[in-house]
């Protein structure tokens, strides 16, 4: 039996899981008794527990410091310094837990797409995938090889957290990796994107497939390395209506999420999917992300029982005063309404230009509203 932060390492190849030799260790049992896996389990929990989405980044000045010495991407691939700050997050908001530092687009660079990341237009491609040709031309990834740093930084963040903080991995959902290899970056419009599933959907297809694959072995390896709890972000898939989400996504997202082991809680985040929430239900994940424009009540009844969900302020109410993200805070867990599950988070991430204090702020409040006994007196 081995020792890391705490925790106790068990060695075991229960017959659930499906990777099992990508899943020699499962840390028991410290994070289990977290509020944050209990939620995700839709147990009751001594408290809402809380993290945001870019909790690390650019509103806090320790990371612009680090950041004026270091790139982006030597940030990613350096795991000390991103376990560092991956740390350094968690200790000073106070968060319920951490989610690795690195980037959703990492696992491209090595497919010898050209990967930069500019000060002005954000995450470049600079040979963007839109023919079998290009298709043919990606190098195949094997996360174990090219992306080890990831591993390796989740192994010092599991060292350095206390035992009781999850650690959180994470990976892009086939289609919104899909969209910034097509595109060559961000979009509005998705042009590229769509024109390549419906005009060539043999190619859309092998992309998705390929890029699928990827993402089980990537989270499965981050699962090995220590993480316990995976999210697949989706962030940009509410661009489709529900027929196409059914027919170019769903399966891709659910191969992606069965491929997982089954016992580590998964969450699958999007915004702007009001109208896709069923079919990301089906498609799985223990918890359901949601952003501001649903009422979290409302989209709770909609998802039914089986599920938890995570939210879901609007990041721009982090701008204003306190005042208002209290107001907002009261809102959010009234429509929660004490119901086991709820991980209280924003329904996107923290924008750069928000102040530190109000991030800080949201923390607290939530964790003296969202106190379960403060719940159960004023019937949130
Ligand atoms: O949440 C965390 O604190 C963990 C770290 C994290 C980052 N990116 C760090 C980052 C996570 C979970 C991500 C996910 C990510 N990255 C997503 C999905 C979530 C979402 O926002 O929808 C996407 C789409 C990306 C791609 C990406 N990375 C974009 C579009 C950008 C540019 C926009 C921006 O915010 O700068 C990045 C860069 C990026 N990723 C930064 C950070 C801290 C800023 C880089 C810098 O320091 O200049």
């Amino acid at each position: 039996m081995l020792r890391l932060g705490g925790d106790v390492l068990v060695t075991g190849n229960d017959a659930n899981r499906k990777d099992a030799s990508a899943c020699a260790e499962v840390l028991l049992p410290a994070a289990e008794q977290s509020a944050l896996i209990k939620a995700c389990r839709r147990q009751p929990a001594a408290n809402t527990p809380v993290w945001l989405m870019r909790q690390a980044g650019r509103f806090m000045k320790e990371y612009r410091e680090i950041r004026s010495r270091v790139g982006f991407l030597e940030l990613c691939k350096t795991p000390e310094a991103a376990a560092a700050v991956t740390v350094m997050a968690v200790e000073k908001l106070g968060v319920d837990a951490a989610i690795i530092f690195s980037d959703l687009l990492l696992p491209l660079e090595p497919m010898g797409v050209g990967l930069v990341y500019s000060s002005s237009e954000g995450p470049v491609i600079e040979h963007p995938v839109r023919s079998v040709a290009d298709l043919e031309r990606l190098v195949p990834v094997v996360p174990a090889e090219s992306l080890w740093c990831v591993a390796e930084a989740i192994k010092l963040t599991r060292a350095a957290l206390p035992a009781g903080v999850p650690l959180i991995g994470f990976a892009g959902a086939p289609f919104t990796m899909a969209s910034y290899l097509v595109e060559g970056g961000s979009s509005r419009h998705y042009a590229h994107t769509k024109s390549l599933m419906y005009s060539a959907p043999a190619c859309w297809h092998a992309l998705m497939q390929l890029l699928s694959e990827v993402t089980v072995s990537y989270l499965n390896m981050q699962r090995a390395a220590g993480a316990q709890v995976l999210q697949l972000f989706d962030s940009w898939v509410g661009c489709l209506s529900e027929a196409d989400y059914r027919e170019f996504v769903l399966p891709y997202s659910q191969a992606v999420i069965a491929g997982l082991p089954g016992d580590v809680p998964v969450i699958h985040f999007g915004t702007g999917t009001a109208h896709l929430l069923a079919a990301m239900r089906e498609a799985g994940g223990d918890v359901i992300g949601l952003d501001w424009r649903v009422n979290l009540h409302d989209a709770w009844e909609m998802l039914g029982g089986s599920v938890a969900v995570q939210g879901n302020l609007d990041p721009c109410v982090l701008l204003s005063e306190p005042a208002e993200i209290r107001k907002q805070v009261v809102r959010i867990l009234s429509e929660a309404n004490g119901r086991p599950g709820h991980i209280f988070n924003l329904g996107h991430g923290i924008l750069p230009e928000t102040p530190f204090d109000h991030v800080k702020y949201l923390v607290e409040t939530v964790h003296e509203l969202g106190a379960a006994e403060v719940i159960v007196a004023h019937g949130a």
